[in-house]
């Protein structure tokens, strides 16, 4: 399917969005033809348009995305398929709670953690360094707070705190300091605008390291503006509520923030003993809720990563719920 920008809202420079993992993703979930899924960030449906090739007429299907141009992918996928299908359209974290209450249940659950192609090239979006737009980065662009509004607002400190917790960025305290100096002269607006002055605040030899001087940065706000973390932490209780005694949940992250929050939700529900070594029996019964399928997270082959860049710090993690 060729998508363009006959829709409005869609890429104009033909970048469709590259599904990361796709295979990987469907040969770990194996999905049954009735199965009933909930992908939790549709974005274009790469991953949804590989599931739905396993699905028969009994499925059902629901794709969430807060960004409402998913829902424009999601009615051309939907078109095309035999089964009953629903698009949701907010914050994973809200949509599977609300789910839940209803006495809904999953088989398949799956998050393709992250921003998407479309949004980084929507040069008006303001995700990308590399275009100059107004300083936004909602996925939702109609709730929240914007960019703009955090690095002109926020104090020196807490703006430090983004930048190096998020970012993991070495020169945060400066690139804070610069950006409080600046906006008393002049607030920021645009993305370009920033830019400038993350490169003013660092060294120079760090201005032509390795990647782009404000990736950092950028990476950071974006996922404060987006409470990302707050919501991977809910969206994965959430899931695991929903899901059906051997159902499945897959979660593709693309940084260590993520990652480890996965791997560290999973760990705590395989029913490790939490007792202190001393005691003689356990006295906690940890109860098991999930088994762990990869042992490993699984990581994009270099021929995927050689096609797709984007996929390079991809990983992948599966679980299934057990009967309680
Ligand atoms: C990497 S893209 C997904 C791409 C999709 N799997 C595909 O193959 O086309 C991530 C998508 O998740 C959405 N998203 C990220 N966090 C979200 C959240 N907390 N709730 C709902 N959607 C979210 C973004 O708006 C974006 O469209």
């Amino acid at each position: 399917m060729q998508l363009n920008d006959s829709i409005q809202g869609m890429p104009s420079n033909g970048a469709a969005h590259m599904p990361v993992l796709a295979d990987e993703l469907v040969n770990l979930l194996a999905p049954q033809a009735d199965d009933t899924i909930i992908d939790c960030t549709f974005g274009a449906g790469g991953h949804a348009r590989k599931v739905a090739r396993e699905l028969g007429r009994d499925a059902v299907f629901i794709g969430v995305d807060r960004d409402p141009v998913a829902k424009r992918y999601f009615d051309l996928f939907s078109q095309y398929q035999p089964f009953r299908c629903r698009f949701i359209h907010g914050n994973f974290a809200d949509a599977l709670e609300d789910l839940n209450q209803n006495g809904f249940e999953a088989d398949l659950i799956y998050l393709d953690l992250g921003v998407s192609s479309m949004q980084l090239d929507r040069p008006e979006r303001g995700f990308s360094y590399s275009y100059n737009a107004p300083l936004d980065m909602r996925m939702d662009p109609g709730r929240g707070t914007t960019a703009r509004q955090m690095v002109n607002e926020l104090p020196n400190a807490e703006l430090a705190r983004i930048f190096q917790t998020y970012g993991e960025e070495r020169y945060a305290r400066q690139i804070a300091r610069r950006i409080c100096n600046e906006r008393e002269k002049k607030p920021f607006e645009t993305t370009l605008q920033l830019v400038d002055a993350i490169k003013a605040a660092i060294p120079t030899p760090a201005r032509f390291g390795a990647g782009h001087p404000a990736r950092r940065v950028f990476q950071a706000l974006r996922i404060a503006v987006n409470d990302e973390l707050a919501a991977l932490e809910r969206g994965l209780e959430n899931a695991l509520s929903l899901l059906s005694p051997g159902g499945r949940l897959a979660v593709i992250s693309f940084h260590s923030l993520e990652d480890r929050i996965v791997k560290q939700f999973f760990a705590a529900r395989v029913g490790k003993c939490k007792c202190p070594p001393d005691l003689p029996q356990c006295v906690c019964k940890a109860q098991a809720e999930i088994r762990v399928i990869t042992k490993r997270p699984i990581a994009p082959s270099e021929e995927e990563i050689a096609d797709n860049p984007r996929a390079q710090s991809a990983k992948l993690r599966v679980a299934e719920k057990l009967e309680s």
